[in-house]
């Protein structure tokens, strides 16, 4: 547990460097931009600002979502057809129905951009 909270506090700071510096050292691509308003606008409210997690939902900013853990796919799955509890205890997550394909291609792209800047890379699924 102390592990997790470590990572998340680390990934903030780290985050919110990208955030007040678009200009600056770790720009986001125009697409995870425009990912990035419509996380805000759809996912935050549960995954936090900057996918580091609130009390409904699992930071995205976390190992476990490493794309070699979970992979493009299962975050278009995720919101089309929401996902059960299994890795938490936040509960269901509800489909995401108002969220586009178009939409969540640009999340997506946003998410991995923000765990490249984090060390959250491709690791091979052992569980
Ligand atoms: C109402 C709260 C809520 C909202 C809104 C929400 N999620 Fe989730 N999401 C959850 C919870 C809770 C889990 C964790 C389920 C578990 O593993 O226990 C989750 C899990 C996930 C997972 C992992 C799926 C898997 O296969 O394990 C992804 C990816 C994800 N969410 C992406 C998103 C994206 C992208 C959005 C916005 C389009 C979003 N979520 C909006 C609550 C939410």
């Amino acid at each position: 547990m102390e592990f997790v909270v470590a990572v998340v506090a680390v990934v903030a700071v780290v985050a919110a460097g990208i955030d007040s510096g678009r200009s600056g050292s770790t720009p986001l691509s125009p697409l995870a931009a425009t990912g990035g308003a419509a996380f805000d606008q759809n996912c935050a409210s549960c995954h936090g600002v900057n996918g580091t997690g609130s009390d409904k939902g699992p930071p995205l900013l976390h190992d476990i979502y490493n794309p070699g853990h979970h992979n493009d796919e299962s975050f278009f799955r995720a919101a089309s057809q929401g996902t059960p509890r299994h890795h938490w205890n936040f509960g269901d997550m509800p489909p995401q129905s108002k969220v586009s394909r178009q939409d969540m291609t640009a999340i997506v792209r946003y998410i991995r951009e923000l765990q490249e800047a984090n060390g959250i890379v491709w690791r091979k699924h052992t569980m």
